[in-house]
């Protein structure tokens, strides 16, 4: 049995997508894992598309120097953060403290990796990192892999500014933010990100007090879909939040 084999399927809880402009995405694999199709909202005009996924213990926690120690396991790898919320993404962004020697954002699900292949989009994302300090270690796994895109934003322009650019120099038209909450903030108090997909734990685990959002402005979050997982240990909530106010397509 592969680690893939421990995905377990998620059950609807509540969907209200009808409410919200936004496009299903999925093939018969992830609709049945997932319990429907997933949703995206599409680029406003001139930016990209920015969503955040993040996994929280039960007591809301996002900091963990291993991120499996919050407990989101295999269903929340496989499916969610390293799937359906990448899958569709041109860029993969993060902040330079959750970037790691071996770090390479791609997809690894077979049924993922076939998934983005029909949306005609390449095998591995552009990887992206925010760092200021120019700190970065540039002989990393994600600066260094062949046929594989890497940028680095490093503040010198505001952020509006530099993801205005890399749409229109670069075709970057959805962006998955991965964390962590610095960055998360950074770009939410910005006002470019429109979706979070928030998987939420069944165990209590994390540094204290850090929940995704850092800042002093918490957005106002709507629910679009919430699911559950099915399984009798420790279940896993999963939610697709909007972020109310933020600039959405029409
Ligand atoms: N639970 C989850 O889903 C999840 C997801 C990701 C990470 N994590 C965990 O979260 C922790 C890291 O989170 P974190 O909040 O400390 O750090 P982070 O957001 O990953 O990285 C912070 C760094 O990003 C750069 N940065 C952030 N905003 C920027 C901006 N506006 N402009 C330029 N650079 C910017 C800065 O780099 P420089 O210092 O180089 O300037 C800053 O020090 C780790 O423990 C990691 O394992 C958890």
């Amino acid at each position: 049995m592969t680690d893939f084999d421990r995905v377990r399927p998620l059950v609807t809880v509540e969907d209200r997508s009808r409410q919200f402009s936004v496009s299903a995405i999925g093939n018969e694999w992830s609709r049945r894992y997932f319990d429907g199709p997933f949703y995206l909202h599409d680029a406003p005009a001139g930016r990209p598309a920015i969503s955040l996924v993040f996994v929280q213990s039960k007591d809301g926690n996002t900091v963990a120097e291993n991120p499996a120690d919050l407990g989101g396991g295999p269903t929340d790898l496989h499916l969610i953060y390293e799937g359906l919320s990448r899958v569709a993404a041109d860029a993969v962004l993060a902040g330079a403290s959750s970037v790691g020697p071996n770090t390479l954002f791609t997809i690894h699900h077979p049924a993922l990796v076939l998934l983005r292949y029909e949306l005609g989009l390449p095998p591995h994302p552009t990887q992206i990192v925010l760092s200021k300090s120019a700190r970065l270690d540039r002989s990393a796994r994600i600066f260094n892999t062949p046929d594989v895109p890497s940028m680095v934003i490093d503040g010198s322009e505001p952020l509006p500014e530099a993801l205005a650019r890399l749409r229109r120099d670069h075709g970057i038209r959805r962006i998955s933010c991965v964390g962590g909450r610095t960055t998360a903030t950074s770009l939410v108090n910005a006002g470019l990100v429109q979706d979070i997909y928030l998987t939420t734990t069944a165990i209590e685990a994390g540094e204290p007090h850090t929940p995704w959002y850092a800042g002093g402005r918490p957005p106002r979050l709507e629910t679009i879909v919430r699911k559950r997982e099915v399984t009798n240990h420790l279940p896993l909530v999963f939610e697709h939040l909007a972020i109310a106010g933020a600039p959405f397509a029409r």
